[in-house]
């Protein structure tokens, strides 16, 4: 029998989580004052100092969204979460507040080298090796302190949580792709393909796949829904899983379709096809999501709101993806500002709308939900909206022109999609002030987080049917 409205203490845990959560925005703010520079460069390079060089400032922003903004707010989210559904604190505090403060000093090496020009040119993977190491060293310090809470908490891991098996493997994913693309010293063919392994996996097996976990635990409680069964189908969960890790490593190939690829067409074929199968898990997890949000049980509020809009972006991402994967599709796309505007679909609208999401629902819980203000939350709602689509809907028409003009001369074909690039640059701005809206109420919580001395709530009310 399973006791109800048991106090527990969640210290160490929500201390840890409530760092992450709150820092991550202002990374965020810093991704988008790169972006914007970059969107200059591009369209006014005259202006720009040669020693402020494109390919450092691209992968600044490439690092500070993948590690400043999306990882950080995600570890926020890891902490919070798996503790309570093994309902066990944290383990280590003092391990949690280490990763936290070398996550600030390796990304602000990352940034020092990268301005210092030492780059390795694997895109989405640029800092050299021995930043690689203090990476893997801060990520077992991360996967450890996680494990030893779910050995600590063994006891209580519920029969079936789809949101610890897709957190967990989702972090295993990480560190063994991150070492498996940086240590294994592949050349040629292997090598490219090893560089898209990290790519392709950090933001399909690492962002998509804790976003998806993440969503599992905090929708129902969103929603009001779970109870002593199961909030969603245990059948459709274990398929999105199967399916999930079925489809997503094999679709790596899907970044080396052009025809210079030096892949042999087989392989070609695995990757449009394992690419277009990515459909299946899409639709059964957007059908799970979507049937929570229609059955409701509270008002969904701010974050219901993120988590709308992130369900539509994640359905208009895939279908894009698998659509793009479609070789005589890709041959017409590849290489375009229609490819740029696929990786802010994923990464800005999808992704980025999810951690807005369980950031207030997090935070709320708190520090209260009236920490920050909502009148703030629904101007960076609809800024970052319009903030985004105003950059995406021009570059995939960008795209398009392009893939029609294949063959042209370099010049005239920049000429043509010159008014979109710049209006990439005019959102872009649009999507700054959505940020630094973002970042004033974040800033607001931090200010109601004070008051408390930054004690998140530490004794909450929880009904152990519905932990997950
Ligand atoms: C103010 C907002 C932003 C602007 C103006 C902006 C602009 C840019 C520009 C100009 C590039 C280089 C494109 C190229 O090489 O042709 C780029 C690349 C990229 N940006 Fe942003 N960005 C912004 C925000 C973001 C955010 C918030 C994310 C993710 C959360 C993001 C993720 C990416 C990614 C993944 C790429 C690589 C795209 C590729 O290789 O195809 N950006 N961005
Ligand atoms: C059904 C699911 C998806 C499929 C089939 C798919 C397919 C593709 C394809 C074919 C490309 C390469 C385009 C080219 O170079 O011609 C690509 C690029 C990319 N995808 Fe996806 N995608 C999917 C979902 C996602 C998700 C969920 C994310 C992130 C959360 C994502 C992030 C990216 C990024 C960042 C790039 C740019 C890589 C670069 O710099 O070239 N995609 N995708």
């Amino acid at each position: 029998m399973i006791a109800n409205n048991v106090d527990v203490r969640y210290e160490n845990s929500s201390n840890v989580a409530s760092k992450f959560l709150l820092t991550s925005a202002f990374y965020l703010v810093v991704v988008a004052i790169v972006g914007i520079l970059l969107a200059l460069m591009l369209v006014r390079p005259d202006i720009f100092p040669n020693s402020l060089n494109f390919i450092g400032l691209r992968a600044i922003h490439l690092q500070a969204v993948i590690f400043g903004w999306l990882s950080m707010a995600l570890f926020g989210a890891y902490y919070h979460i798996i503790p309570r559904i093994v309902k066990t604190d944290l383990v280590s505090r003092k391990l949690g507040n280490l990763h936290y403060y070398l996550m600030h000093v390796a990304i602000a090496a990352v940034v020092v080298t990268l301005l210092m020009g030492q780059n390795t040119g694997r895109e989405y993977n640029e800092p050299v090796w021995y930043l690689n190491i203090v990476v893997v060293f801060i990520w077992l310090i991360f996967f450890g302190n996680i494990m030893a809470t779910i050995i600590k908490g063994r006891n209580n891991i519920p029969k079936f949580s789809p949101a610890l098996i897709f957190m967990v493997l989702s972090a295993l994913y990480l560190g063994i792709n991150y070492l498996w693309s940086n240590f294994i010293p592949w050349t040629g063919v292997l090598q490219n393909l090893n560089v898209w392994t990290w790519a392709h996996n950090a933001v399909n097996g690492w962002f998509m796949f804790s976003i998806q976990g993440i969503f599992y635990y905090v929708v129902p409680k969103m929603t009001g829904l779970e109870g002593k069964d199961s909030p969603y189908p245990h059948f459709l969960t274990k398929l999105h899983f199967l399916a999930v890790a079925i489809f997503i490593p094999p679709s790596v190939l899907h970044h080396l379709l052009y025809n210079e690829a030096p892949v042999n067409n087989f392989w070609k074929y695995m990757g449009e096809w394992t690419s277009v199968g990515m459909l299946i898990p899409t639709f059964i997890w957007f059908y799970i999501i979507l049937v929570l949000l229609r059955n409701s049980k509270k008002p969904l509020g701010l974050p219901g709101k993120f988590v709308v809009a992130t369900m539509i972006f994640y359905v208009m991402n895939c279908v894009q993806g698998s659509l793009q994967s479609i070789r005589f599709v890709n041959d017409y796309t590849h290489a375009t500002q229609w490819v740029v505007g696929h990786a802010h679909l994923a990464l800005l609208g999808f992704i980025s709308f999810g951690v807005f999401a369980f950031t207030y629902w997090i935070l709320g819980r708190y520090y209260g939900a009236d920490s920050y203000s909502v009148k703030l939350g629904n101007i960076h709602f609809w800024t970052v909206l319009v903030g985004f689509l105003g950059m995406f809907i021009p570059l995939t028409i960008a795209g398009l022109i392009e893939g029609s003009m294949r063959g042209e001369e370099f010049y005239t074909i920049r000429e043509t999609i010159l008014p979109y690039l710049n209006t990439r640059v005019v959102f872009g701005f649009v999507t700054l002030i959505a940020f630094t809206v973002y970042l004033m109420n974040i800033w607001k919580v931090i200010t109601a987080a004070r008051a408390t001395g930054f004690k998140p709530q530490s004794t909450e009310i929880t009904t152990y049917e519905n932990v997950n």
